[in-house]
């Protein structure tokens, strides 16, 4: 299947429910038949597959090391070895794929090396009608342009004023980066009954999660979070921004 997909960057201060919420939506995407799903773990500190279940054996980060210095088998092109390792590098599940970016490079030229995982990315988005980014505050690996641009930027904030200040923040990064074509949304989690006095603009979040006992009790018994019942209050409301996403496609 090739198509353009459509990508959606899950982005906010640390803590808020980036990685919880991109696992969510993953599921809920799934649930609505609107697969498959590539879920990409753009944050080095990677734990998105711990939240779907799935086991990761290396990130697209160490198989760059690995793919740029060995040598190549005989008859193979560096180009070809580097696809294939690429290929290695994604984890194949029900509905859904997985890939984790890892850490950024030390200070070597390395241009070469991402324009080729540019390509691989792009080539391997065309299979999925949904993305799934995962990413730090920071948004690195959207600046280096390893990935396309996202269509909908997500951030996540919880109730408090740490949280909804660095909404702003990122907004101005968004900017920086040139993602003026690309529609931003502000999604409050851990809501229990208001939010800090702090101006987040005149746009109402597009999404409000509850706090959920649920995902406290599967993380307490080491449980894949996005298993909890679809549901739950977190899960439930997560479905109907999924709704609201896939009808800007
Ligand atoms: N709706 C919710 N109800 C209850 N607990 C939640 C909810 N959302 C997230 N949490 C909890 O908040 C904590 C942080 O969530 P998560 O790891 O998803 O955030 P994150 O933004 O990805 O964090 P990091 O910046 O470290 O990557 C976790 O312990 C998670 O179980
Ligand atoms: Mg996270």
């Amino acid at each position: 299947m090739h198509n353009t997909p459509f990508i959606i960057a899950v982005s906010g201060k640390g803590g808020t429910g980036k990685t919880t919420i991109s696992s969510f939506l993953v599921r809920s995407f799934i649930e609505l038949g609107e697969h498959p799903i590539l879920a990409v773990d753009a944050d080095p500190n990677s734990n998105l597959h711990e939240a779907l279940g799935v086991q990761i054996h290396e990130t697209l980060g160490s198989m760059r090391e690995e793919a740029f210095t060995r040598s190549i088998p005989p008859g193979m092109s560096r180009l070809d070895y580097i696809k294939y390792r690429f290929r290695q590098a994604l984890v194949e599940a029900d509905g859904f794929d997985l890939v984790a970016m890892g850490r950024p490079e030390g200070s070597g030229c390395y241009c070469f090396a991402n324009d080729l995982l540019s390509e691989c990315m792009q080539q391997l988005g065309l299979e999925y009608r949904f993305i799934i980014l995962d990413t730090e505050a920071g948004m690195e690996h959207i600046s280096r342009g390893t990935i396309g641009k996202p269509n909908v930027l997500l951030i996540i904030s919880d109730p408090g004023a740490r949280g909804l200040r660095t909404v702003a923040r990122i907004r101005a990064i968004a900017t920086s980066l040139g993602l003026e074509r690309t529609s931003i949304h502000v999604v409050f989690n851990r809501y229990k009954s208001g939010t800090a006095p702090i101006n987040i603009g005149k746009e109402t979040p597009i999404a409000i999660i509850p706090e959920d006992s649920a995902v406290e009790e599967a993380d307490l018994a080491a449980r894949p979070v996005s298993q909890i019942s679809p549901n739950s209050p977190s899960r439930n409301a997560v479905t109907q921004l999924a709704k609201k996403l896939r009808v800007m496609r």
